[in-house]
């Protein structure tokens, strides 16, 4: 299966990215993991990208597209995979479109902006691996301390309270928008604000899926 998650920043799609890619044994891509692996690496690419992530705008569309044409040509994207982050303007989506790179359902998990404003607060994101837990509704086992790998956790810079706000204000202007244009294709499904545990059970529903 090929799929995107859709949603505001903080919304969850990382962590349903990883129950679902773990239940349907697909790969993650996380658009803005790449981008920070690119950055702690001091790629290229990183030292591009580094002001405009800090600040929460969007890295330029050709930038994007670039890699995800990259990546999705890896032989490990041939059984399905997970969009995460990625389309997040109608040009990135027009871009996937173009180059002949279709998917099968676009989910939207749907969240208040005041209860992103919580999740991001609380987010501790691992500096090796990037995997997230929240420090009240999804604590790692030893606190600070990844449950995969061992690695160090620590805020994102983005997840400070003023950068939120431009986050938000950037994804309803720029990334909204997707929700009209993947119904208007018949492949928009929303799931509504929920536990995580919650959320996850509703995406199998949807997708026809027995959890
Ligand atoms: P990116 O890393 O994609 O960030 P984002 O979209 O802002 O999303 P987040 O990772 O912040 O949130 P999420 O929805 O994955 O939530 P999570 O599961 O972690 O992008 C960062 C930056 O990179 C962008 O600002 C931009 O600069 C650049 N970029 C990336 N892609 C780009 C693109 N395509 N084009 C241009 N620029 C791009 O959950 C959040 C927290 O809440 C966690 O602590 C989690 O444990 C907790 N939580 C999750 N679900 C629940 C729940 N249901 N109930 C309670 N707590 C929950
Ligand atoms: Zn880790």
């Amino acid at each position: 299966m090929k799929m995107i998650l859709l949603g505001a920043p903080g919304a969850g799609k990382g962590t349903q990215a990883e129950i679902i890619s773990k239940k349907l044994s697909i790969p993650t891509i996380s658009t803005g993991n790449i981008l920070r692996a690119a950055i702690k690496n001091g790629t290229p690419v990183g030292l591009k990208v580094k002001a405009y992530m800090e600040s929460g705008a969007l890295v330029p569309d050709e930038v994007i597209i670039g890699i995800m044409k990259e990546r999705l040509a890896e032989p490990d994207c041939l059984g399905g995979y997970i969009l995460d982050g990625m389309p997040r303007t109608i040009a990135q989506a027009e871009a996937l479109e173009d180059a002949g790179i279709d998917v099968d359902v676009a989910i939207e998990i749907q969240a208040s902006d005041d209860s992103i404003a919580a999740r991001l607060t609380g987010r501790r994101t691992c500096l090796t691996c990037g995997a997230t837990y929240h420090v009240e509704t999804n604590p790692p086992k030893k606190e600070n301390v990844c449950d995969k790998c061992g690695g160090a956790l620590i805020r994102r810079h983005d997840d400070e309270p003023e950068t939120v706000k431009h986050r938000l204000k950037v994804y309803h202007k720029e990334t909204e928008p997707l929700i009209d244009f993947y119904r208007s294709r018949e492949k928009l499904r929303s799931v509504a604000d929920n536990s995580i545990e919650e959320t996850a059970a509703e995406i199998f529903v949807t997708l026809g899926i027995k959890n």
